[in-house]
């Protein structure tokens, strides 16, 4: 019998996609229907107790693959036939039908093309196609449906099968095969139908049962991502995933990513019991000969054939965030069991995906596909996604809702950072803040113009200064006279504005000093970015909160009224958002209280 086969169904959303499920499950009769239960399991995560492993903590490959991020929240259908077993990846809902098709397609193996006979190949069409083939699908079968509606007209199907073969051809795919069928009638999906004599080709059923299709993969090195540190007491120490490539054996010699350090591999612990091998698809405990600090989101992997490491990546990414993606805002990103803060720095170029051709562009929006640039915050163990698709398939999230905005597949590292290693000095931070007699600090001030950042900045600093501080202001005005005097006030711009600002304060901070920072600092996700470029408790999120119409009457430039008489583009408050800090370090409303009090709650805070 031939592996199951794992399918995705691609299409536009009213070619007929349920109803070919349907008829498939019901001519099959489908026996089970199992909707994964992984939540479930995974609570049960931390319930080590005793002096045993807990062996009931070895998740199945159900649950490990639910963590790899790009499989989320997909649902998948098993039903069988004598012949072989499938697994259906269920994309429900219209609104995220792209999105849902791109998870199932992540870890598919074939694909279902839909098309409607009487509309043809759409661009939903090419779009799914593209996306299918960008993830990894080589094989898939075009069931041309609807065929009752044009009179099971021959000319029609093969005009039909032409035109999809030109979009398959550049999207990767390798194995297409056109099937003319009715998934209302059941003709051709299960049993030939007499209408379609002229088809003497195999029936859907017939096909998937029977189609060779090698999920995609190039290198088959031991490769194992690790989940959790499974440490019931201080005698075992256990690490846990599945394997994504490759096996491995007791005795076997492994190395450690991102640190690389040697080991030996010296058992193999599974649910049932311990064993001398398990290979990919595996869910596994490896225990080490040595003690080695391992963590989750580490890679083990055969020492004779590393994976690279990097923290600069050239990626394709499908955008499918509500908003659009904005150059240089800070995201998350999930890469197999790790997560790390994560930037786009540019966009290469967009795809387009009715054409195919690259086409020049400054963002994504929804469902749009780009080749763009990757920083992420900390080096990460991975794999080109046509090598391997789970070390290489990553997701990005939103920082603040951990909505899933993007989903990427790895092409390759960048080298430019390859060659930069971080040089220690003699004198440090401790050093310097001791010689100053402080604690440095960032006390960072945000809030609409005219809400008072820079009159209780200037207040701040004269009074640090009288105790005997050493600080510095940094003030977005004074600073966009200099350093960033390239930049505007559209949200790119912003955002960019603030990384400058963090890395700067950071700098100050690591010199020693408590730096005060007056910007507007519009974004949530950019303040966030901020904060965690310090230690904690370094960086202090104070909102200067006053209501917008004692802002507007203040309007200490007069950019207000420029605003109002739109004169002032994208100003904030007016024509451009602010995003309130949802849990500031300390808010002050300086619609009732004076600066000097303002100043001097800050003071108290500073303890
Ligand atoms: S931020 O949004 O990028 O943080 P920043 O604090 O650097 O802004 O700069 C804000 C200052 O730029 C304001 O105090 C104001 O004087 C000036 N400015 C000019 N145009 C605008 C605008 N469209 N929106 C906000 N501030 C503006």
């Amino acid at each position: 019998m031939l592996p199951p086969l794992r399918l995705v169904l691609c299409g536009s959303v009213d070619d007929g996609k349920s109803t070919l499920i349907g008829r498939l499950l019901h001519e099959c009769q489908a026996v089970h229907e199992d909707q994964l239960q992984a939540v479930a399991q995974a609570s049960r995560r931390y319930g080590t107790q005793g002096s045993d492993p807990d062996l009931a903590l070895l998740m199945d490959g159900l649950m490990a693959e639910r963590e790899q991020g790009i499989t989320i929240d997909v649902a998948w259908r098993r039903f069988e036939t004598p012949r072989r077993a499938f697994f259906v990846a269920d994309a429900p809902g219209h609104e995220q039908y792209t999105r849902n098709m791109a998870t199932g397609a992540s870890t598919a193996d074939f694909a279902v093309v839909l098309v409607d006979a009487e509309k043809g190949v759409l661009p939903q069409t090419a779009r799914h196609s593209r996306i299918a083939g960008m993830l990894g699908i080589r094989h898939v079968v075009l069931a041309v449906n609807k065929m009752d509606r044009v009179g099971w007209d021959r000319t029609r199907f093969d005009a039909i099968a032409g035109a999809y073969r030109a979009v398959a051809e550049d999207t990767g795919i390798t194995g297409m095969r056109a099937i003319p069928l009715s998934a209302l009638t059941g003709e051709n999906v299960t049993r030939h139908g007499a209408r379609a004599g002229w088809y003497s080709g195999p029936t859907l059923l017939d096909h998937l049962e029977t189609v060779e299709a090698a999920p995609p993969g190039g290198n088959e090195s031991f490769r194992m991502p690790v989940q959790y540190v499974n440490r019931p007491h201080s005698d075992f120490r256990g690490y846990c995933g599945r394997i994504a490539s490759g096996a491995v054996a007791a005795g076997d010699r492994v190395r450690i990513f991102p640190g690389g350090t040697e080991t030996e591999i010296e058992r193999i612990v599974v649910r049932k019991g311990e064993r001398e091998r398990a290979e990919r698809g595996d869910s596994v405990t490896l225990m080490l000969r040595e003690e080695r600090d391992v963590s989750r989101g580490d890679v083990i992997a055969a020492a004779d054939a590393p994976v690279e490491v990097a923290d600069q990546f050239q990626a394709q990414l499908l955008w499918m965030g509500d908003a659009p993606l904005v150059v240089g805002r800070p995201h998350l990103l999930k890469l197999h069991a790790r997560e790390t803060g994560a930037t786009v720095t540019r966009i290469r170029h967009r795809l387009d995906v009715v054409d195919g051709r690259t086409r020049p562009a400054s963002t994504l929006g929804l469902n749009d596909i780009g080749s763009v640039n990757l920083e992420t915050d900390r080096p990460l163990p991975f794999a080109r996604y046509d090598e391997n698709r789970t070390l290489g398939g990553f997701v990005l999230l939103d920082r603040r809702t951990g909505a899933t905005v993007g989903a990427g597949m790895v092409r390759f590292p960048l080298m430019r950072a390859a060659n930069l290693r971080w040089q220690d000095f003699d004198v440090t931070r401790e050093t310097r803040a001791q010689a100053k007699g402080q604690r440095p600090r960032c006390l960072w001030l945000t809030g609409l113009p005219g809400s008072g950042k820079s009159t209780i900045a200037n207040l701040l600093e004269k009074r640090l200064v009288a105790e005997g501080r050493h600080t510095y202001v940094l003030d977005g005005d004074n600073v966009r006279h200099g350093l960033n005097r390239d930049l505007g006030f559209t949200e790119a711009d912003r955002v960019e504005n603030i990384r400058r600002v963090a890395e700067v304060a950071r700098l100050m901070v690591d010199a020693g000093l408590i730096v005060i920072v007056a910007f507007i600092s519009p974004y949530r996700a950019e303040r966030e970015f901020a904060r965690g470029r310090f230690e904690p408790g370094d960086f202090r999120e104070i909102f200067v909160d006053a209501p917008l119409g004692i802002c507007e009457a203040r309007d200490p430039k007069g950019l207000y009224a420029r605003a109002r008489r739109g004169e002032v583009k994208n100003f904030t408050g007016i024509s451009s958002p602010y995003e309130p800090p949802e849990g500031p370090d300390l808010r002050l409303d300086t619609g009732t209280e004076s600066p000097e009090r303002c100043v001097e709650r800050v003071l108290e805070s500073l303890d």
